[in-house]
């Protein structure tokens, strides 16, 4: 017990003794308030059902468009989550083989890892995933397709979904991270019909970081739009 409990812990029932007490219960709530975007959401992976889903392998490996699981994402403010009929298409029964058959991560345990898409699909279910990404109830609904049509990348929000076996938080999601883009949207601004290429939009933020000025095509784009993105509160909150 002494190793898991070092001596110091014995002073934590005092601390909450005085926490409780008054004022640095604020302090201390403060403190985990505005900590917790930056420091604890990056990175927040919930464990997913089943075999889970592998974007590394899907959106990565066999190339597939975001949008053809994420249907909605240019229409609406949602970016809907694909129902077990998108996923059944490809893993019924004896088609998985079929298709992975030459792929070097091919393996029998593939028929294992994918039963319980054919379980749900049988039992007229729905996969119960954990959410990743989530704005609090007092911002309005995060209109994605906004975003989208503006050229503003998948990238730039979610980072390299494609490379993720797991998806993970890749930025905090905070009200000034929103507004650093809304204060200077030229720095990410990419062609509409790249927006969920995201080596090619990596790679080209990367190089016009570098190069410190506005090349022609963002110049371009920078041009189509139209609107500034808004500052204002009641923009984002009711
Ligand atoms: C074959 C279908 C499919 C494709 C293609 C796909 N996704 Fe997904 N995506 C899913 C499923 C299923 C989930 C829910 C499970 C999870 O979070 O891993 C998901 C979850 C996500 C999430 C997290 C959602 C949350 O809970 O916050 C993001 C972000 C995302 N996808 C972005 C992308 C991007 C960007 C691409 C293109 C590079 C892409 N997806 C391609 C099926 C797909
Ligand atoms: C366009 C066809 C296609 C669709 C749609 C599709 N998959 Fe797959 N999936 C594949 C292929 C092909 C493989 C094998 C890839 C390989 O061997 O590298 C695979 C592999 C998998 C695996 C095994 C991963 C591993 O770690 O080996 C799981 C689990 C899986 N898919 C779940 C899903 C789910 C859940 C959905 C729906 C959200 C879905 N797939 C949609 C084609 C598809
Ligand atoms: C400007 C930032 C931004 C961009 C660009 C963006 N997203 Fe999102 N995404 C978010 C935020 C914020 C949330 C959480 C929204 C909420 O809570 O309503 C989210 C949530 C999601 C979810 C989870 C939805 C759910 O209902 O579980 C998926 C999937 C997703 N995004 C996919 C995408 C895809 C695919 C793209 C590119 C085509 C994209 N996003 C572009 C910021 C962005
Ligand atoms: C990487 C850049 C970027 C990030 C991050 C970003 N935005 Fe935006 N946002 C834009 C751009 C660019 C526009 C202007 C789009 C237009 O009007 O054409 C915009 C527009 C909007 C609009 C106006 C929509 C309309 O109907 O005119 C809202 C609301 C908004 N953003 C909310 C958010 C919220 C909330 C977040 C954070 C969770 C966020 N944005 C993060 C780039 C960004
Ligand atoms: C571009 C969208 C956007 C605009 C504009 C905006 N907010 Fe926010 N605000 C957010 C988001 C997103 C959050 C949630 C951040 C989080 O989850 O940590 C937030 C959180 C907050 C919070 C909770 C504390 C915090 O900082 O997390 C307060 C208070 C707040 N906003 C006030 C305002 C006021 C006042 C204005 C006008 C000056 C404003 N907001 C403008 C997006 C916005």
């Amino acid at each position: 017990m002494s190793v898991l409990f070092p001596k110091w812990s014995n002073a934590f029932p005092t601390i909450f003794a005085i926490a409780a007490l008054g004022g640095v219960t604020t302090a201390v709530g403060g403190f985990w308030y505005y900590a917790t975007p930056k420091f604890w959401r990056v990175g927040y992976m919930p464990t997913q059902p089943g075999g889970g889903f592998n974007h590394q392998i899907h959106a990565g490996k066999l190339g597939m468009d975001c949008r053809y699981c994420h249907t909605k994402v240019e229409k609406s403010y949602e970016a809907n989550i694909p129902n077990v009929a998108t996923c059944f298409g490809c893993h019924a029964d004896g088609k998985l083989n079929k298709l992975a058959e030459g792929t070097e991560t091919y393996s029998p345990s593939h028929k294992t890892k994918t039963q319980f898409v054919r379980d749900a699909y049988a039992q007229d279910a729905s996969i119960p995933w954990r959410r990743v990404h989530k704005v609090p109830d007092y911002v309005h609904n995060f209109p994605h397709h906004v975003h989208v049509a503006a050229g503003v990348s998948c990238y730039s929000c979610h980072g390299r979904i494609d490379t993720m076996p797991i998806v993970h938080h890749a930025e905090p999601m905070s009200m000034s991270w929103c507004l650093d883009c809304h204060r200077a949207p030229e720095k990410v601004l990419v062609p509409v019909d790249k927006v969920t290429d995201l080596r090619w939009v990596q790679d080209d933020l990367t190089e016009r970081a570098n190069a410190g000025v506005i090349t022609p095509a963002a110049q371009k784009v920078l041009d189509a739009i139209q609107k500034a993105p808004p500052e204002n509160c009641g923009a984002c909150h009711y």
